[in-house]
């Protein structure tokens, strides 16, 4: 595995590799890698012939401060876990090279980013638009591989591709999940062992509210989550949403969509989690 770190350098292997007909498979991250992002490599490592993988905490989408400098940074052992998985490039760039200008660019990302996440973190979108185009820029993937743990993020990410018009392959992957249900996420690690124990009644709720949703309308299944998880100690929603899976707008009837998606964010003390289910009718 090559360990890359400049633009320039990344631009050449990728040219070679092009030169060459090889498919490219990207996977962007911020590192402190685990099984989730694991799988995403898995695949990319299934479907192209060389496969690249960005290791950058991006400052462009942190809207709080704190988060960004607490952001754990752990590349030596993420590049133990890369080559381990096949990879053949890991990217690792510093602040500087990815931004040698300030980025100032604002994305146009319509209705998909103005639910959710996108009132609650305003700027972080366009900052996840921001990075995403770059590397797209760098790497000239054939296929980029995203999970669904935050599936706003790939609706964003389809809605800049097609702005830009971007030739690139968005390729969705499933939550991984703890045995218990919880999804994995580099934040996990800040819960308390009390709270560790407590969390997974978040995907519990939030398969239950499947069988709920049967005999009851959305918004009683939106009521349901919350008031659920709300009763469990330490955890307290932040939002609860069932929007349309392709449009991100929240829906009042099931039959307005045809695959209808749950997404939640749940304080667990101070850790902000996040998950989400599907409602297929
Ligand atoms: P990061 O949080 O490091 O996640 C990198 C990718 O791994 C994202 O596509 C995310 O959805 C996926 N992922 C994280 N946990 C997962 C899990 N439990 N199961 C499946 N996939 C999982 O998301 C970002 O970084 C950044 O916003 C980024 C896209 C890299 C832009 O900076």
């Amino acid at each position: 595995m090559k360990i890359v770190r400049t633009v320039d350098e990344l631009r050449h292997h990728v040219a070679e590799a092009q030169g060459q007909g090889l498919t490219i498979g990207l996977v962007p991250t911020m590192g402190a890698l685990h099984a989730g992002h694991l799988s995403l490599i898995e695949r990319a490592r299934k479907e192209n012939s060389l496969v690249i993988v960005s290791v950058f905490v991006n400052p462009t989408q942190f809207n709080n401060p704190v988060d960004l400098a607490t952001y754990p940074r752990t590349e030596e052992a993420d590049c133990a876990k890369l080559e381990a998985a096949g990879v053949d490039i890991a990217f690792v760039p510093t602040v500087e090279e990815m931004y040698p200008q300030e980025d100032t660019r604002v994305f146009d990302l319509g209705p998909v980013a103005e639910v959710m996440e996108g009132p609650m973190r305003p700027g972080h979108f366009n900052g996840v638009a921001q990075v995403v185009s770059k590397l797209f820029d760098f790497a000239s993937p054939t296929r980029a591989y995203f999970g669904e743990k935050d599936f706003q993020q790939i609706a964003v990410i389809r809605r800049m591709v097609e702005i830009e018009g971007m030739d690139v392959e968005i390729v969705d992957c499933p939550i991984k999940r703890e045995d218990d249900g919880l999804a994995m996420s580099s934040r996990n690690v800040r819960l308390t062992a009390e709270q560790r124990e407590i969390a997974p009644a978040i995907h519990r709720t939030l398969l239950s509210s499947v069988a709920w949703a049967h005999d009851h309308t959305v918004d009683e299944t939106r009521r349901y989550v919350i008031d659920t998880i709300n009763s469990f100690p330490h955890m307290e929603v932040e939002y609860y949403e069932i929007v349309d899976a392709s449009t991100m707008q929240p829906i009042h009837d099931w039959a307005d969509a045809p695959m209808a998606v749950g997404c939640v964010t749940v304080y667990c003390g101070d850790v902000r989690l996040i998950d989400n289910i599907k409602y297929i009718r």
